[in-house]
């Protein structure tokens, strides 16, 4: 399919493939897109898995397995691509799975083989907070990736999501599991730490926007936040009402959470990771100067709505 210059001959090229299809925003991103009329490939290593929230929704045009590790395999997924949509996460570092490898060098071969196809559109979804000179190894990597993908693929579009909310999240979920089990809630540090949460499906139809050149403003960079900015106490405090139990919040050091973290992040369906720990350390809030759900036309769900869902589905 690539012409003499490595480019693909992308005439009647209509696909969106979106690496990490199958994730807690990827699905949704897919099933966004779906919903448009676009035909979508949805890439991971387990393809089969999760893609889709209720066996009525359709599936994607097609479900790739690809590892973004693997540089022949990513060549191969991104073919023929109008748009590409990299939400592949990593939280914990194992063997070779390492921040550095996939937030940074994973994504930029990404988003260096999509730009020599010849996609119109590389989207990165990041986070927040992303900081190439943090000392977080973590919120660093995040900040590279960033720097080496824009690198990669002039235009390429950054999208930074608070920290996401939803039916299956793991951050309201925890809290809600957390004061319906505990009689005092461990909080990080003082509970002080200021978030914005936004719901998963105001991102996902933020990217799908994007990822079908729907941008308004031309911006390169997005935040996407909810409504309102929150203290971690006073959601946790939140939770607790709608899900109509009584708890008492508990400051709990950084430094003992991050004990916890380092010894328990390796479990399998690790409770909590030093990365996440980190993330509490600071405001997570989106930037008053950069463009978010607003600028594309999206009006967020508030964290009562999503949290009312949540109690309802329980
Ligand atoms: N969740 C949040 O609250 C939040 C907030 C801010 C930013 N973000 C960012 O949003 C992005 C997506 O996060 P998420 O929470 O949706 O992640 P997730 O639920 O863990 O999903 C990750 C996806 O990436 C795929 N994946 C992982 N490693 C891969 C690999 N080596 N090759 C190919 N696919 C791979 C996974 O499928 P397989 O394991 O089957 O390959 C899965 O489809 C990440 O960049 C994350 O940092 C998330």
């Amino acid at each position: 399919m690539a012409n003499q210059h490595g480019r693909n001959d992308l005439a009647g090229a209509n696909i969106v493939t979106v690496f990490g299809g199958t994730g807690f925003v990827g699905r949704r991103i897919v099933r966004r897109l779906l919903d448009k009329g676009i035909d979508v490939r949805a890439v991971s290593r387990h393809p089969s898995k999760n893609t889709l929230d209720n066996a009525s929704d359709k599936k994607p045009s097609q479900q790739i397995d690809a590892d973004i590790l693997v540089p022949s395999s990513i060549v191969a997924a991104v073919a023929g691509s109008r748009a590409v949509v990299n939400a592949v996460s990593l939280y914990v570092e194992r063997g070779k799975e390492t921040f550095e490898r996939v937030h940074v060098e994973a994504a930029a071969a990404l988003a260096t083989a999509s730009r020599d196809v010849g996609v119109e559109t590389f989207i990165q979804i990041s986070g927040i907070g992303s900081d190439p000179n943090s000392r977080s190894n973590y919120i660093r990597a995040r900040g590279r990736g960033e720097d080496v993908v824009k690198a990669a693929f002039p235009g390429a579009v950054i999208v930074r999501p608070a920290v996401m909310t939803g039916l299956d999240d793991a951050f309201i979920t925890t809290i809600a599991r957390l004061v319906c089990l505990l009689p005092i809630y461990p909080l990080f540090g003082e509970g002080s730490t200021r978030l914005q949460p936004v719901y998963v499906e105001d991102v996902a139809e933020a990217v799908s926007r994007l990822a079908l050149g729907q941008n308004p403003t031309g911006a390169s960079i997005f935040e996407c936040a909810g409504p309102r900015i929150y203290s971690y106490r006073e959601l946790v405090q939140k939770v607790a009402i709608q899900f109509k139990v009584r708890t008492r919040p508990v400051p709990v050091p950084f430094a003992v959470w991050n004990i916890l973290a380092a010894a328990t992040e390796f479990l399998p369906a690790a409770p909590l990771t030093r990365n996440q720990v980190d993330l509490m350390r600071r405001d997570n809030v989106a930037a008053s100067d950069l463009p978010g759900l607003e600028e594309l036309g999206i009006e967020p769900r508030s964290v009562e709505e999503v949290v009312r869902m949540l109690a309802h589905a329980a």
